[in-house]
């Protein structure tokens, strides 16, 4: 089997390098791009003891012609792209609906929607032209908990579900597969991302972090079996797979009940 070229955003640190080294592993010739050069470079040091041929790029998720370059670069140097990962993302903030300030909300949005919007939007053209190519995007389970106080990160991973949906149906004509990722917490640097005005917020999240059964070596390893047999939602966790199917099997007696219990586990503001 011809050797996979995968192009990661956000894969210098946590759930985006354990799929380089996954993919890597598997024989894959990996590019992961970041904002974070000084982490990149050393991700990218150990993942060329996999395979030599790994890249590092510098690039942000909100720079549409970055990723367009990236894109021209790798296809030409590749002859063509065949798996691109929409990963990166940041923790956006917790606390109370009415003191987020839209500025908070601009932030979160631009890189965890719009990061994928434009990830789909780049390499879209490419994988037509192919005639084949997959797009993994990682969402979140608080994208279809929506658990609360943490409005604009679940709204964010929400869109990305929706987008994913909609990339599934309408790209599948082409040869084109779509994944969506909806993890709940695993151990991973997202946490030093949040912006809370409760400064036990972050003690909290990385506490419920370091609770996870599931590393992200164990989610990236799920996802490369997803990715290889065009599976489309990928719940990676057994607690929020119980919570989906009591969300969508009986909404209003467990599910609103389970989150209210959730409320007052957060930190309040
Ligand atoms: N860790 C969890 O508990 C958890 C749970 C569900 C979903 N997720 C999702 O998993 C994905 C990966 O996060 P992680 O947990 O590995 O966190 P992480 O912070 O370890 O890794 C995220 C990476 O994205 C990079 N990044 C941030 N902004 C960027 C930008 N504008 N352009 C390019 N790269 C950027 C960071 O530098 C970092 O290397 C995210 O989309 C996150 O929302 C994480």
């Amino acid at each position: 089997m011809a050797q996979k070229r995968v192009f990661i955003t956000g894969g210098a640190s946590g759930l985006g390098k354990a799929l380089a080294e996954v993919y890597a592993s598997a024989g894959a010739k990996v590019c992961i791009g970041d904002i974070d050069q000084a982490v990149g470079e050393q991700t990218l040091t150990s993942l060329q003891q996999l395979n030599p041929e790994c890249l590092f790029v510098n690039c942000d998720v909100t720079q549409l012609e970055v990723i367009e370059g990236v894109r021209d670069t790798l296809s030409e140097k590749w002859s063509g792209i065949d798996v691109v990962i929409n990963n990166a993302g940041v923790a956006g903030n917790s606390g109370n609906l009415e003191k987020i300030s839209i500025e908070d909300w601009e932030w979160t949005l631009n890189i965890n929607v719009l990061g994928v919007v434009r990830g789909l939007k780049v390499f879209t053209p490419l994988f037509k032209q192919q005639k084949h190519g997959h797009f993994i995007n990682i969402a979140s389970s608080a994208g279809l908990m929506n658990a609360p106080r943490m409005s604009n990160y679940s709204a964010s991973k929400a869109a990305v579900i929706s987008l994913s949906e909609t990339a599934r149906v309408e790209l599948a004509p082409y040869n084109i597969g779509t994944t969506v990722v909806c993890p709940g917490f695993f151990p991973t640097n997202l946490a030093k991302t949040i912006r809370a005005e409760n400064k036990d917020t972050r003690a909290w999240v990385e506490r419920a972090m370091s609770r996870s059964t599931v590393s992200a070596n164990d989610i990236a390893q799920e996802i490369y079996q997803a990715e290889t047999t065009n599976t489309f939602l990928l719940l990676p966790h057994t607690l929020e797979r119980r919570f989906w199917r009591l969300k969508r099997w009986l909404p209003e007696v467990f599910f609103r009940q389970m989150l209210k219990r959730t409320a007052k586990l957060f930190p309040q503001d």
